[in-house]
């Protein structure tokens, strides 16, 4: 029987027997032939085997994790306290964020602690990974550097080897010999980061496992591969600025709303923790379109600096560009600005920029959003550079409070601004001096304020 092939959508994962121009998932050419999965028998994350049977909940005993520490306070804080044995993790980005710095600096810091590493590559040379890690003093004799993509042959090595911590850098290169498909396509993806699990499951070891991802942030091949793994990290930040921010945005050992934050540097990575400031450091003088905002993101308040530019546009349709906020959410903040002040900005371009390269989560940032594109329009300057707005706009233009206020007044009068000006409904319940806060219903009644 001739062995049979079906169509796998890279996007999306899914399986034609034709081949389609378009898939379902609406992405154009992305459908590539492969040969159909085997199927394995799974093990579970508990064991599994013949053995398994239902058992009452109250039963189960509930394990007490042990954690293991990466040496790293910023990532001990996003993967929940440390590193789980047996965890999956999965690590993404864009090339060149640092990926394989972080996680060599890792290695080193878990190698020093007289546990076995095991560092798989499949991007760069022996050579290649020396001289970085002579470069951020990474070298260690418990570091053991495996220059493989063939997932068969990098499974020996752990027998052979038995590390208590194994990199994979990076998974779109790794191949099994029992698919046809390229290296990064869907099945290879997907049937290598099964063995890995199912290894790191047996031997209780943890593994990060590095992925590329796609020029618009998703993760390149399967999104299949983020419900596998326990925890997926996403690593960002601009290249041209030293910022970085590791994200978690799956986690099952701890939430995900923790962000840990790195400065990139001449000598690695190195952990940050006065984030506020350095998002501040440009906020030295007063210029029209900018001004000071709060965010919170996992257990801590952040400050950033906003900017706008509104400038009259020269053809066609007005420009909407967003760095740092969401485009869909930057468009609402424009049309009620226009209903509710009566300013037409239909004609202009707008740009938005979250100094820093971070991209807050949450609406927080919404009132200082739309205070920099007023005051880029009106070419008004804020009375002071000492001055902070946050707040959630709602459709009708009212203030809507947000989580954490009173964190991140704190932050606020931490930095030295004198003016923070936030939702009334926040203001109502907080237990701290107000005379340096300033609680507003609307955007229109927030405007006043810097008129
Ligand atoms: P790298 O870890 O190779 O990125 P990735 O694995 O995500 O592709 O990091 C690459 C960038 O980091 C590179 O452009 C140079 C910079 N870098 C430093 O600035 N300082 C350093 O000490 C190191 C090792 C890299
Ligand atoms: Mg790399």
């Amino acid at each position: 029987m001739s062995p049979k092939t079906v169509f796998v959508c890279q996007e999306c994962g899914y399986e034609s027997p034709k081949w389609m121009g378009q898939c379902i998932c609406g992405q154009w050419n992305t459908m590539v032939e492969e040969r159909p999965m085997k199927v394995k028998k799974s093990k579970a994350a508990g064991g599994g085997g013949e053995k398994s049977k239902p058992i009452p909940i109250q039963d189960v005993q509930s394990e007490h994790y042990h954690r293991m520490d990466t040496g790293i306070g910023e990532l001990n804080r996003v993967l929940g306290g440390g590193l789980v044995r047996g965890s999956v993790v999965l690590i993404s980005g864009e090339p060149g964020i640092g990926k394989s710095t972080l996680i060599l600096q890792v290695a080193a810091a878990i190698a020093n602690k007289d546990h076995g590493v095991l560092y798989v590559t499949g991007e760069e040379s022996e050579e290649q990974i020396k001289l970085r890690a002579d470069r951020i003093h990474a070298v260690s004799n418990k570091l053991m550097l495996f220059c493989e993509t063939n997932i068969e042959n990098i499974l020996v090595a752990i027998e052979n080897l038995e590390p208590d911590f194994l990199i994979v850098d990076s998974i779109q290169t790794v191949y099994s010999d029992e698919i046809t498909s390229a290296p990064g396509t869907i099945s290879q993806v997907r049937d290598c980061t099964n063995q890995i699990i199912r290894m790191a499951k047996t031997r209780n070891i943890p593994v990060f496992i590095i992925a590329h991802v796609t020029k618009s942030g998703e993760l390149a091949g399967p999104r299949t591969m983020e419900h596998m793994v326990d925890a997926v990290l996403h690593f960002t930040g601009e290249r041209n600025h030293e910022i970085r921010i590791l994200r978690s945005y799956k986690n099952r050992y701890g939430t995900t709303s923790e962000i840990g934050a790195f400065e990139m540097n001449e000598n690695g990575l190195s952990e940050f923790d006065n984030l506020s400031q350095s998002f501040l450091e440009g906020l030295d003088g007063v210029n029209e379109g900018s001004i000071a905002t709060a965010v919170f993101e996992g257990s801590r308040a952040i400050l950033l600096e906003v900017q706008a530019l509104a400038v009259p546009a020269n053809v066609g349709f007005a420009r909407r560009t967003s760095i740092g906020i969401d485009a869909s959410r930057l468009n609402m903040i424009i049309a009620v600005l226009e209903k509710k002040t009566g300013i037409s900005l239909i004609n202009y371009d707008i740009y938005i920029n979250i100094v820093g390269g971070i991209k807050p989560e949450g609406t927080a940032t919404d009132l200082a959003v739309a205070i920099a594109i007023y005051s880029s329009y009106k070419n008004i300057k804020l009375p002071s550079n000492r001055m902070i707005a946050f707040g959630e706009i709602g459709l009708t233009g009212e203030l809507r409070p947000v989580q954490n206020a009173e964190k991140m007044i704190h932050e606020s009068l931490r930095m030295g601004f004198d003016k923070i000006i936030l939702p009334h409904k926040n203001y109502l319940k907080l237990k701290v001096d107000k005379d340096k806060i300033h609680g507003v219903t609307s955007i229109v009644e927030a405007l006043r304020m810097i008129k």
